[in-house]
């Protein structure tokens, strides 16, 4: 009989990881939130109730991410590769060795360390998958001054191609490639709520997205889906 979900979420305190932990938990799965904010977990985990678990971790940190692996409550079944910075704004003449470095220890060396812990603890389980969460900065190279952010989450869309390779059929490894989604990393981008909003206008459903509607592709990737391996879903209102 294969085992009942439980599924390991990075960055999951917050924003898009928090609101797909709130439907894993809705259709009975166990969730491991892996965040480095320890105040945003305890609220996330309170909120989320007794099938929830908070660890705090800093996945850039290889340390870490071993002896939160080591710790880990539950063998973990599925996992979402969710956490992800958008760091500062750097034009091509500017960039600074310091801060190319950040982004790309979270978001590319942190999904691999994190995949590879996954892989060393996981449970055997019937339709077990990997969810990586890209953006369509990884294929539009993103905003003005991002372009290393839009590097990692290409990355990531190289990432999500190899290991449905590799990983089948065993686990089935899909990435989303969400548009503007109204969470904190947005609120870093634009200098106030109303630049936010006239983003809106390149947007062809004319609004930003919301962390739950990241989410319901979230939960069709990982537990649906059944023969969907290797793909990039976009869930950006239109927006390439
Ligand atoms: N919001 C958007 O418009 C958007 C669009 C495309 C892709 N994404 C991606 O979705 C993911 C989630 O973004 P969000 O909008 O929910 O952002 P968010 O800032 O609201 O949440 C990110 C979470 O990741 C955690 N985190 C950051 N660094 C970490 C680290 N080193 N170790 C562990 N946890 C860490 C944060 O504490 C936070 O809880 C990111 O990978 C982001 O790039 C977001």
């Amino acid at each position: 009989m294969s085992a009942p979900a439980v599924v390991l979420i990075t960055g999951g305190a917050r924003g898009i990881g928090y609101a797909v932990a709130e439907r894993c938990v809705a259709r009975g799965a166990r969730v491991i939130l892996w965040d480095v904010d320890a105040e945003a977990l305890r609220s996330a985990a309170r909120s989320l109730g007794p099938l929830a678990f908070a660890q705090r971790v800093d996945i850039a940190d290889a340390h870490a991410v071993e002896a939160a692996e080591a710790a880990l409550p539950h063998a973990p079944t599925h996992l979402v590769n969710n956490a992800g910075i958008l760091g500062r704004a750097m034009a091509f003449d500017a960039m600074q060795a310091e801060e190319i470095d950040r982004a790309l220890a979270i978001n590319l060396r942190g999904t691999l360390l994190v995949t590879a812990a996954f892989l060393r603890a996981k449970a055997p389980c019937d339709g077990a998958s990997i969810l990586n969460m890209s953006s369509i900065a990884g294929m539009n190279g993103g905003a003005k001054g991002h372009a290393v952010y839009g590097a990692t989450k290409g990355a990531m869309l190289a990432l999500t191609a190899a290991m449905a390779r590799d990983l089948a059929p065993e686990l089935r490894v899909n990435a989303l490639a969400p548009g503007i989604i109204d969470t904190e990393i947005q609120t870093q981008l634009f200098a106030d709520r109303a630049a936010l909003e006239a983003t809106t206008a390149g947007i062809p459903q004319a609004r930003l997205g919301t962390a739950d509607e990241v989410a319901e592709a979230a939960e069709w990737l990982l537990f649906g889906a059944g023969y969907v391996s290797g793909e990039t879903l976009r869930v950006a209102g239109g927006r390439k």
